[in-house]
């Protein structure tokens, strides 16, 4: 199948957790991560004429002097408050496969898919984070299984969405459904967008057979180009077409010192703790980062930092449609002044170098 690009689209990686997204101390808007403060991000960002807005799923912070997303709002009941306060703008959540039994995960994501008149999406999540799962008692499979598993989990989700209600079997080692019935089934068509958020070889094949979009945080530019483009490959071989999302860290500012400014405040109060148990549970060797590297992944999560004032960013976003990527994933320092900021000074500029998706 071609790809047909329709253009860039920008989504905000949404605060429904406590002191995301940097791993820092240094906040200059107030930590909230209450649904209130969720839905007003969410109206500014549909003002903006942004097209989605994504969350974490996290069940217990990273510890560390803020006990980096500690305090959270669940993604499935997140996507019900904001599908009922917004119009246009598609709303995901993040669903993690060892945590759901696919009827259920079906059933929940039909529903909200009607809460939102078929404007729901699903980020499908292998597991990474052994505390968690402990604590849930559920045992983390090796990586190419937790991928083929989250396979399995993929086309339990289509079948139920799309085939007759009661007409769905299903047999693997991992699960069984005698006529499986989800009604109503979604209204989006053929059935709600399906992401997979992961970078290996094990998740970039699976995108490619059974995803729409892959969401993903490569650290620079060529490296963005380099992973879209694989993963694009890979997918034409399977006769598919999955667009690509980097995750971004925006800091714009209405001068380039005012930016890099802000990215020193931000560094300098780095949370050390919560930063490397936050690499440590992601499998990432920190004991041996330079100070550079840890900065660099405790300014935006791991996301690429993009940095500037507003001809910088919007280079930046440029560049990356130019490479290949068809949607910006962004966090920033002080989510309703920036979003707001972004709408004003960034959208226009995007449109005049033609690479902005229409507004949804
Ligand atoms: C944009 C993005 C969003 C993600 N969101 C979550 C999340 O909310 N919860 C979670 O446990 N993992 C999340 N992950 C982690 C991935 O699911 C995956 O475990 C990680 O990227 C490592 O992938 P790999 O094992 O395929 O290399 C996210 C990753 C990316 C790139």
């Amino acid at each position: 199948m071609s790809e047909q690009r329709d253009g860039l689209r920008l989504g905000i990686f949404m605060p429904n957790c406590s002191f995301g997204t940097s791993i820092s101390t240094y906040k200059p808007d107030p930590d909230d991560w209450r649904i209130e403060r969720n839905r007003e991000i969410a109206a500014a960002a549909e003002t903006a004429g942004f097209h989605f807005l994504f969350p974490v799923s996290r069940w217990k912070g990273f510890g560390g002097e803020t006990n980096y997303l500690g305090t959270s709002i669940e993604t499935m009941t997140w996507a019900a408050s904001l599908l009922t306060t917004t119009q246009r703008i598609q709303v995901f959540s993040t669903v993690h496969v060892p945590a759901f039994n696919p009827v259920v995960a079906a059933k929940m994501g039909a529903s909200l898919d009607h809460i939102g008149g078929g404007r729901w999406g699903i980020n499908l999540v292998s597991g990474w984070n052994k505390g968690e799962f402990q604590m849930m008692g559920v045992e983390i499979l090796g990586h190419a299984d937790r991928y083929r598993r989250t396979a399995q989990f993929i086309e339990i989700l289509k079948g139920l969405w799309t085939q007759p209600p009661g007409s769905f079997d299903y047999e693997s080692e991992w699960y069984r459904v005698r006529g499986g019935y989800v009604s109503p089934q979604p209204i989006a068509t053929p059935h709600p967008p399906i992401v997979n958020a992961g970078s290996s070889d094990d998740a970039r094949e699976t995108v490619a057979r059974h995803c729409d979009w892959a969401f993903m945080s490569p650290p620079t530019l060529e490296a963005n180009a380099e992973v879209a483009a694989d993963v694009k490959r890979r997918a034409a071989a399977h006769g598919r077409a999955v667009r690509c999302v980097s995750a971004v860290y925006v800091i714009c500012r209405d001068t380039r010192d005012a930016a890099e400014r802000e990215r020193e405040r931000i560094t300098t109060g780095i949370d050390r703790a919560a930063a490397e148990n936050w690499c440590a549970e992601l499998g990432l060797e920190s004991g041996s980062f330079d100070d550079h590297t840890l900065e660099m992944i405790a300014l935006g999560a791991g996301a690429m930092p993009i940095v500037g004032d507003p001809e910088q960013v919007a280079d930046g976003l440029a560049a990356l449609f130019h490479a290949g990527i068809d949607g910006a994933l962004m966090s920033y320092p002080d989510y309703l002044a920036d979003t707001e900021h972004l709408g004003r000074e960034l959208v226009p500029r995007l449109r005049e170098r033609g690479v902005l998706c229409p507004a949804p």
